[in-house]
């Protein structure tokens, strides 16, 4: 992949770094300069995946644990000695009826999806004004989903979750705006990663999905980790507040395709 060093000597911390969009951004964001705390579950990859990366520091936790985002963003400091880019990613999706939900499965999307984005804003914030204040630039960016803004039956706790991670992204971008810090959120649309080898593992279905993406294909993460960039960027700095559609143009078209 060509780079441009866009991201030279920025600071960054990107979460669900061990696989898929966050994964294929840590990647990126390294190429073009940054310096990157990537963070996922113990369980995960991680140490495989991005251990021995000289830009790269990897740290095993799970973003709801109480201490994580102190942990997170005091990793960013002393390493790298600041943050200029939070990258709140890691997520799950549940898959219920409303009818038939399971408390504990409600709980703990809300818990990784909106409350963990939340708490690691909050610690995040005021040690990316003190660095705004000479640098003059901070990127917050947060992973939606399509399911953000429209939804679908079985969606409830996911699609509810990533409609927080739009509103709370919005507050942030009046919040922070005049330090020259930017906040916008990603709406992937069908991407291919672990999250969804299930689902286009049965053929119908990923034809399906394929078909109805303008572009006629599945998303690669790397098509997510390249928006990621453009907002953490300086092209971005006036950019913010903004939920980015980057689904290859399935949500182009309102109620059922018509055939051709
Ligand atoms: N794949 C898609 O089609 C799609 C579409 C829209 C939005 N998204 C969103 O993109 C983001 C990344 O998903 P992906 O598709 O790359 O999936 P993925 O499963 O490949 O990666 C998600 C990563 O998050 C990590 N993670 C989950 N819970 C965690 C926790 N509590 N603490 C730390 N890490 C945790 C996982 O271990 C995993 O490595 C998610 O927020 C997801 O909701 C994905």
């Amino acid at each position: 992949m060509p780079t441009t060093s866009r991201l030279q000597g920025r600071v960054a911390i990107i979460t669900g770094a061990a696989s898929g969009i966050g994964r294929a951004t840590v990647d990126l964001f390294t190429a073009e300069g940054a310096s990157v705390v990537a963070v996922d579950l113990p369980s995960s990859a991680l140490g495989q995946v991005h251990g021995g990366h000289p830009a790269v520091v990897t740290l095993a936790l799970d973003v709801t644990d109480a201490d994580a985002p102190r942990r997170m963003v005091s990793t960013a400091v002393e390493r790298f000695g600041g943050l200029d880019i939070l990258f709140n990613n890691a997520g799950i999706v549940p898959v219920s009826p409303v009818a038939q939900m399971p408390e504990a499965d409600w709980l703990r999307t809300f818990e990784i999806n909106v409350h963990a984005v939340m708490r690691t804003c909050r610690e995040a914030i005021p040690v990316m004004i003190e660095r705004a204040r000479t640098t003059g630039h901070g990127r917050i960016l947060n992973t939606a989903s399509i399911l953000g803004h429209f939804s679908d039956h079985s969606c409830g706790a996911y699609s509810a979750s990533k409609h927080a991670v739009a509103g709370l992204t919005k507050t942030l971008a009046k919040e922070v705006g005049r330090y020259g810090i930017t906040a916008n959120y990603l709406l992937p649309g069908a991407i291919e990663t672990s999250m969804t080898a299930g689902l286009f593992a049965v053929p119908e279905v990923r034809t399906q999905w394929e078909q109805a993406a303008a572009v006629k294909r599945l998303g690669r993460p790397e098509d997510i980790a390249r928006a990621a960039l453009l907002l953490a960027s300086d092209d971005a700095a006036f950019i913010t507040g903004h939920g980015l559609v980057v689904d290859g143009g399935v949500t182009v078209t309102a109620g059922p395709q018509l055939p051709m």
